[in-house]
């Protein structure tokens, strides 16, 4: 076992887990932040997406002894009881979530890519959220939702 310390979405967190185990892992069983999702654990759906000091990456293949001292950024962030986060809005007023089961991972992606780049081109956004499968929208509603600015 080790302890690891980081911070996720601005709170500081100690876990005293298996080093090799998956920050997915840990996000999802251990703090109980299941809008991470569960998909491949291989890197290939990119449902497990999040933040890890800004950049969007898989979490099912982070171990979480290397997120010591960094911070993570989930889904849960973007929880804004009574004044949704734009990028929810977004995604909602262009129809871009059906089953949901891809729209955390996509979302925290686009976030990612908003970050560095608040007005990407529609082809930019395409290669960005390419890591990103949705098996249900055709992707163009959320490529058009990921389009409305910040
Ligand atoms: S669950 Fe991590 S990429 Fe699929
Ligand atoms: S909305 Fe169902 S997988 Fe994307």
């Amino acid at each position: 076992m080790k302890s690891v310390r980081f911070r996720v979405n601005g709170h500081p967190v100690t876990v005293d887990v298996p080093p090799a185990m998956s920050l997915q892992t840990v996000l999802r069983d251990v703090l109980n932040l299941t809008g991470t999702k569960d998909g491949c654990r291989g890197g290939e759906c990119g449902a497990c997406t999040v933040l890890v000091d800004g950049e969007p990456v898989n979490s099912c293949l982070i171990p979480v002894c290397q997120i010591q001292d960094r911070e993570v950024i989930t889904i849960e962030a973007f929880e804004r009881p009574g004044e949704p986060h734009p990028l929810i809005r977004a995604f909602a007023e262009q129809n871009a979530v059906q089953c949901g089961f891809c729209t955390p991972g996509m979302i925290l992606s686009a976030a990612g890519l908003l970050a560095e780049n608040p007005r990407p081109d529609r082809e930019t956004i395409r290669t960005v959220l390419a890591g990103n499968i949705c098996r249900c929208t055709g992707y163009e509603n959320i490529f058009r939702a990921t389009d409305i600015r910040y």
